[in-house]
Order: structure tokens, then C-alpha cells, then sequence
């Protein structure tokens, strides 16, 4: 499984990346504008800091709009990733990218045949938000494994990117029901290595190498 970090921040990219657990990066306009400033000059850095896949937005309406963004977007770098919305002109602007040969991330997924439209239309990622889904009652990690069937059953290369992850638990259920990618936000990657039984475990350790050795 892959590990994108979903955020527009520098240092946490960096921070990540040093530590091996950077795949890739998703940004959307609320990540670019938590940072503030320039967006070109921030989603610049971003696409030069990475090597792995980088998700950059559209905010056109239709088709034609969201694939003149995808053009200029695709300048920023070889790893860009045209992020664009799961609607009918979305879909349209995905089929055309996909056909000049340009990734994309069918992005705001809710729904099993949603994702389906999205991999019909070519898509390289289609991102399900599963704690979005959690947050009205609906049930994020079986839209997952929904999606996982639906792409098994047709043969679909559309990796499935899971979004709007909340918890670690959200991370290990997608790996379970084998989820491509998992986009996460640094604090939540942070907290993968560590295990209260770990410390106790290294600090028992330690104490008895000091009694053997002093
Ligand atoms: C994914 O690409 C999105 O940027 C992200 O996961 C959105 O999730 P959230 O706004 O619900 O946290």
C-alpha cells in the first residue's frame, strides 16, 4: 500500500519524506489555502520537493474549463496529478485527459458507482472520502471495500486512493480489504510508529544493558 500525505505544507512533506513514508502528496484548495500566499509558488515547491505523484486541482465547471487547467497545472511538473471532481463534466474532462495520456484523481467520491463512472471514464485514482461518509452515519471503509470488488470483478487499473482519513484505523481496514493508496494527513502518519508497549519494552531494555554494563 501506498502513502500519499494529504496536505499543502512544506516542512510536514519534508518531515515525512525524511522519515521514508512519502509515496506522493494530495493537496485541494483548502489545503493550499490553509498556508496561505502564493498557490503557484506553493504548489511549485510541492511539485519540486516530491518525486512521487502529486494531486493538483481544477476548480473549473466544465469540461473544456477543467481540461485548459489541466494543461497549465501539468507545467508545474512530470508528477502532477489532475485532481478533478466527480461530476458529468468532470467525468467528460477525464475521459479527454485520460486519452492525451495525462493522470488524473477523480476526487469528492461517495458512492460505489461513482467510482465505477470514474474508472469507465479512465481514471488513474479514484478518491472515496471515508471520514466524511463516517461523519453523517454512513459506513466510509464498506464504500472501500465495495470499490475493491467492483475494480477485481472488471479488471479496472483505477487505483483506489482513500481520502478524508481520520483515524489509523481507517488505514488499516484499506490495507486489509487491499486499497491502493491511502492519502493522510501528517499527524495521523506520525502516530503509526508508536506503541505504549514499545517504550516500556526499550526502556526495560535499557535499564537492565545499564545494570550488565556499569
Ligand atoms: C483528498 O485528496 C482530500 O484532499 C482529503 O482527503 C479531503 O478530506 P477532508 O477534507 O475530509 O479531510
Amino acid at each position: 500500500m501506498e502513502f500519499f500525505l494529504d496536505t499543502a505544507n512544506i516542512d510536514e512533506i519534508r518531515k515525512a519524506q525524511s522519515q521514508g513514508l512519502l509515496d506522493g502528496v494530495t493537496t485541494n484548495p483548502t489545503l493550499l489555502a490553509r498556508e496561505g500566499g502564493d498557490w503557484r509558488k506553493q504548489a511549485q515547491i510541492i511539485c519540486n520537493e516530491v518525486e512521487g505523484p502529486v494531486s493538483l486541482e481544477v476548480m473549473g465547471e466544465t469540461a473544456e474549463e477543467m481540461i485548459n487547467e489541466a494543461e497549465d497545472l501539468s507545467n508545474f511538473g512530470k508528477n502532477v496529478v489532475i485532481k478533478i471532481p466527480m461530476t458529468t463534466e468532470g467525468l467528460i474532462a477525464t475521459k479527454a485527459l485520460h486519452k492525451k495520456g495525462m493522470k488524473t484523481n477523480v476526487t469528492l467520491v461517495f458512492s460505489p458507482l461513482q467510482a465505477l463512472l470514474a474508472a469507465k471514464a479512465g481514471a488513474t485514482y479514484v478518491s472515496p472520502f471515508v471520514g466524511r461518509l463516517d461523519g453523517i452515519s454512513h459506513d466510509g471503509m464498506e464504500l472501500i471495500s465495495q470499490i475493491r470488488t467492483i475494480f477485481d470483478n472488471y479488471e479496472f487499473p483505477t487505483k483506489i486512493l482513500v481520502a478524508s482519513v481520520r483515524t489509523p484505523l481507517h488505514v488499516l481496514d484499506s490495507a486489509l480489504i487491499g486499497a491502493d493508496v491511502a492519502t493522510i494527513p501528517f499527524k495521523i502518519i506520525s502516530d503509526f510508529v508508536k506503541h505504549p508497549l514499545t517504550d516500556q519494552g526499550l526502556a526495560t531494555f535499557k535499564a537492565d544493558w545499564d545494570r550488565l554494563t556499569k
